[in-house]
């Protein structure tokens, strides 16, 4: 038998988050509820998900639900964000999104650099930020290597200005450290720094917010995925099995039990060769289909797929990226993308 929706709010009404001595349902702590014949599906902001009280949470509610309905029953956990909380300094940055990969130079910061162009050509406020340690290379696509950011003083406290290049805003970790002192870094001063980038920097207001993720599925990209609210990711891949196989590992991270954060779609990056004399021929240098199978897998869809250009390692080094040309086919790609991921997030807040 269908269950009514209120029934289950009804029922939702049980769990008690304690530190706020109510319960879940008058906190306003339920994001979504989804019900169907077979299963119950909860989602559930919480100010801190470090907060020993989400696990509490999470079974009552797991209980609740399977004693009164017998459905089964899921639980996302969401951190609350900067707006929900009503405070805070990315209050002005409506959609954070996370460009990730399984593994290094897929193209991850020529996808995110482009993707940043083509969202301000399109005309919305667009930032950038470089959270890769290992490999900061957003500054250089840009043009603004060499130089740092603006700071001023609010409330006792320093507050960075982006440096802006092509109407995009750009911070990048690369700032903080020195190439070679890179490997030295722990995870906490990487937090730390990508803490400040994030909240102590004068963003404004920010249709998109991209941040070229470090590659790979660590702890520093957990804990960066987790203290934020990010809107969506979008996966980088090149054809190749391997690389698929490392880009499915991540996101089995991002989608694990307490880190939801939806994937926006996967960008095949490398996809095919075109040689100049000769336009209507693509050759797939590193195969074909594995990026359509896993994307199949994840039920999410591919977002674009870009060839192998050289004029894209040339633009990236020479810090105009490709997605500033006129009409290139790879500029039309990039432009898709970014009409394609406005789409995803669309659906997500519809
Ligand atoms: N479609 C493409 N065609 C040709 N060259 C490309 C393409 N995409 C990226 N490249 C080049 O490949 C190299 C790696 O790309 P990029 O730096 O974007 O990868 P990445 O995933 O960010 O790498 P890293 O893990 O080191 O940060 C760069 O020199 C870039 O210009
Ligand atoms: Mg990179």
């Amino acid at each position: 038998m269908a269950i009514a929706k209120q029934a289950v709010i009804d029922a939702l009404k049980e769990v008690i988050f304690f530190k706020k001595q109510n319960n879940i349902v008058d906190l306003g702590m339920i994001h979504e509820l989804h019900v169907n014949e077979k299963n119950i599906k909860v989602s559930v902001v919480f100010p801190e998900l470090a907060d020993p009280s989400v696990g509490i949470v999470t079974n009552s509610i797991n209980k609740v639900l399977k004693d009164k309905f017998g459905q089964e029953v899921t639980v996302d956990i969401r951190p609350m964000s900067e707006k929900e909380l009503g405070k805070g300094p990315m209050a002005g940055v409506k959609n954070i999104v996370a460009v990730i990969s399984g593994k290094g130079g897929v193209g991850k910061s020529t996808v995110a650099a482009n993707l940043a162009i083509a969202l301000s050509k399109a005309g919305k406020s667009v930032g950038i930020l470089d959270a890769d340690i290992m490999g900061p290379s957003v500054p250089i696509m840009f043009g603004v290597e060499g130089q740092q950011p603006g700071v001023i003083e609010r409330d006792g406290k320093g507050i960075m200005i982006p440096l802006e290049n092509y109407g995009v805003k750009i911070l990048s970790i690369g700032f903080f450290v020195a190439p070679d002192q890179a490997l030295m870094w722990r995870g906490s001063m990487i937090n730390n720094a990508f803490n400040q980038l994030m909240t102590d920097s004068e963003w404004g207001n920010l249709d998109y917010l991209v941040i070229d993720m470090p590659p790979g599925t660590g702890d520093i990209q957990l804990t960066l995925a987790q203290s934020y609210n990010i809107k969506g990711t979008v996966l980088v891949t090149t054809p190749q099995k391997v690389a698929t196989a490392d880009v499915r590992r991540a996101a089995m991270m991002y989608r694990q039990e307490k880190l939801v954060i939806p994937l926006l779609g996967i960008v095949e990056n490398m996809a095919f060769f075109v040689p100049e004399d000769m336009p209507d021929k693509k050759y797939y240098i590193f195969g074909r289909g594995a990026t359509d199978e896993l994307a199949k897998e994840l039920s999410i869809p591919v977002l674009g797929r870009i060839p192998i250009v050289e004029k894209i390692v040339e633009t990236g080094d020479n810090g105009r990226p490709i997605a500033l040309d006129d009409e290139s086919l790879v500029t039309r790609a990039f432009d898709e993308i970014a009409v394609n991921v406005e789409k995803e997030i669309e659906k997500l807040d519809a």
